[in-house]
């Protein structure tokens, strides 16, 4: 846990998974109660970690391999821990983060096979310490996800990101990969079944966090908002 009065909770799972859905029902549970809730995601969440998303989801830096992007992915990790994160924790805020280095651990390093040394080095300098107090996975078959996913981005102007277009297989890969962190990190990581209804989802999450806040979070009602 860090050392900051503020909560940090971060999101992760797969494609389609409901995090950001359910980081809204949180975020307005917890402001309910009176505290500061900062909602952000990854890649971006600062200036410029925002810049560096579009190249990175665009599919631009993909033509220079996995390193390049495993580092753009750092880059933008480090500006939003010193720009955003950790100055918010330390007002005590809770802040609320859709995806974060775990991500990396399993995009990059499990699925894009780049060596555990050179992801654990790159977490190290990004994080900086800010490590989460609580990781929540939303757990679903990548079936399911990428279906719910392919439905989001229906729309006209809206395309399969560079990580959606994947094979399927890659995607339940990904899926196993963020269950062996949960086991090897019981303490931070807990995992909730994203097939259950939205609102079972929603109970369960707040139930999860709420023990954690009395301690941790001292925030008053003024509510920021990144997204
Ligand atoms: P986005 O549309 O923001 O997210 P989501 O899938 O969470 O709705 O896309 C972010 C994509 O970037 C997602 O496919 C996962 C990928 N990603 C990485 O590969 N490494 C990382 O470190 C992070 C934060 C995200």
């Amino acid at each position: 846990m860090s050392a900051a009065p503020g909560l940090f909770v971060t999101f992760e799972g797969g494609e389609g998974a409901g995090k950001s859905t359910q980081i809204r029902l949180l975020a307005a549970a917890l402001r309910e109660r009176g505290l500061t809730v900062l909602m952000t995601r990854e890649p971006g969440g600062s200036k410029g970690a925002e810049a560096v998303r579009h190249v990175l989801l665009s599919g631009a830096a993909e033509a220079y391999g996995i390193r390049m992007e495993a580092i753009l992915f750092a880059a933008a990790r480090s500006d939003h821990v010193e720009q955003v994160i950790r100055p918010a924790l330390s007002k005590g805020t809770v802040v609320l983060c859709d995806r974060f280095m775990d991500s990396s651990r399993v995009y990059q390093g499990i699925t894009g096979n780049l060596e555990q040394s050179f992801i654990e080095a790159l977490e190290r300098v990004a994080v900086n310490g800010v490590v989460p107090d609580c990781t929540i996975i939303f757990d679903l078959p990548a079936a399911v996800g990428l279906e719910r996913a392919r439905k989001r981005s229906a729309g006209p102007d809206e395309q399969p990101d560079r990580f959606e277009k994947e094979e399927l297989q890659t995607h339940e890969k990904r899926r196993e990969a963020f269950l062996d962190i949960a086991e090897r990190e019981p303490l931070r990581c807990r995992v909730v079944d994203a097939t259950k209804a939205q609102e079972a989802i929603a109970a369960e999450v707040l139930a999860i966090i709420e023990p954690l806040l009395p301690i941790k979070a001292h925030g008053r009602s003024d509510a920021e908002h990144i997204s």
